[in-house]
Parts: C-alpha cells; structure tokens; sequence
C-alpha cells in the first residue's frame, strides 16, 4: 500500500486528501453579527463537537477569504464579538446552505440575499436560522492559530430544536434530523445510508478478523 511524506506532497493534493479521507463531516452553519449589527451566515466542514461537558464546538475558519486579502467575516465578527450561533442545515436547506458560502462583501446580508429568516437568540445577539432545526449559541472560548485558519471552540449556552425532533428519551431522531454532511468535491449526504453498529462482540483472534484487500504481506496480521 502507498505511503507518503505528507511536506513531498503538494498543498493541493494534502487538500484532496484529506478531505476526501475525514468524510462525511458535519456542517456548522453559522450566524454571527459584526459590532455595528451587520449581520452574516457562512457555512464550515471543519467542524465538530469537541466537549459535551463543558458542551464546546470548534470551527476552523481560514484567515482570508479566496482573494487572500480580506479577512472572512465570520472570524472578523466573532473574534469582535465573541458570539456566534452554530445552527444544523438539513438536505431540505443546501440551495440557501450553498449561496450563503459565497464570498459577498462584507456589508451583504445573507439573512437577506438567502431569504432566510433571521429568529432571535436568548443569551447572544447574532440572530439564529428559523428555518434550522436546531440552533447552538455559544460565546467564544477560545481561538488557536493553526497557520492559515484559526480554529474557533465555543461554548454552547442555549440550545433551539424543533419540537419533533427529540424522542421521550431526549434522543434525536435522525431520519427526521436529516442533517446535511459535506462530501470531497461540491457533493454533499445524508444520513440514509446509516448502518448499525455489529451486532454481536467482536472477535478477539486475530485470525477471525477479515484481512482488508490492500493489506500487503508485510502489513497482512500473522
Ligand atoms: C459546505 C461548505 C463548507 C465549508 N467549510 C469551510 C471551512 O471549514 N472553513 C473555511 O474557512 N471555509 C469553509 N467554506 C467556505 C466558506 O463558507 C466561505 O469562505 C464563506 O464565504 C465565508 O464567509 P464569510 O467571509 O462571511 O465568513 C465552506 C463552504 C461550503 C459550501
């Protein structure tokens, strides 16, 4: 099997792959507010939940917009503010998803250019996403340098779902979810291919475990 020196390759193909490896990835769908009150929403891939207690959600924001001068908004206003909303975009919302990601002049609204409705949160003020099913707000706790991103962790204080959402449980039912996921390239999914995890334990002999088809002799398990 092929093995490489990540720094021989080029920075796009480090790009390929590694977004086409850590797939699918969740998408927080953020909305944020300068300090004058310009509003904005932009949608990130590098994100995930990275603590439920304290709940904290990290987004990796690139300095600069493609230009490579202006900085992207969204880091401009939380870094500002310290506030933003991680709201969850489902299939049904891509097209409004998709034309907010593009690289509009700071003073553009996207409430406006998507015709989303901006819904008022209780404990930031940047307004959340109506039309998402669920909605975090959360104030920064804190932002990393990685070199040409920062990654942003906040805290979640508040949380927004859609009452149909939750079991008597408080477990998401997630065929109803149906939360969009960011695939390489423009291609995006869903969850409808989810599978279950194996029913019954796992083997301990090493023998019983199915040997992958690119293992090679010197990597096949003795
Ligand atoms: C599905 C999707 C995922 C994206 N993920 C990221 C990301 O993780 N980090 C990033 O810097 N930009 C990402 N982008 C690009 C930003 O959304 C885009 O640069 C946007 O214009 C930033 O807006 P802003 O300047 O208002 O912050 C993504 C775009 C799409 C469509």
């Amino acid at each position: 099997m092929p093995s490489v020196d990540i720094s021989d390759l080029s920075r796009a193909n480090i790009y390929k792959l590694l977004v086409g490896s850590v797939i699918p990835r969740p998408i927080a769908w953020v909305s944020c507010a300068a300090a004058d009150g310009t509003r904005n929403i932009a949608p990130f891939s590098f994100f995930n939940v990275v603590s439920s207690f304290p709940p904290m959600l990290a987004v990796s924001i690139d300095k600069t917009k493609t230009s490579g001068q202006e900085q992207k908004d969204t880091l401009r206003y939380i870094t500002e503010t310290e506030e933003f909303v991680v709201n969850i975009a489902t299939v049904d919302l891509l097209e409004p998803l998709v034309t907010s990601s593009l690289e509009f002049p700071s003073a553009v609204d996207e409430f406006e250019v998507t015709g989303l409705t901006p819904a008022p949160s209780v404990t930031v003020t940047p307004p959340r996403i109506l039309e998402a099913p669920v909605s975090f707000e959360c104030t920064l706790h804190t932002v990393v340098d990685l070199g040409e991103s920062m990654l942003v962790i906040g805290k979640a204080l508040h949380a927004h779902f859609h009452p149909d959402l939750l079991d008597e449980n408080f477990s998401m039912r997630v065929e109803r979810l149906r939360p969009v996921g960011r695939m390489p390239g423009p291609t995006f999914c869903t969850e409808l291919n989810r599978v279950s995890r194996a029913p019954s334990p796992p083997k301990c002999g090493q023998d019983e475990f199915p040997v992958p088809p690119w293992a090679t002799a010197e990597t096949r398990p003795r």
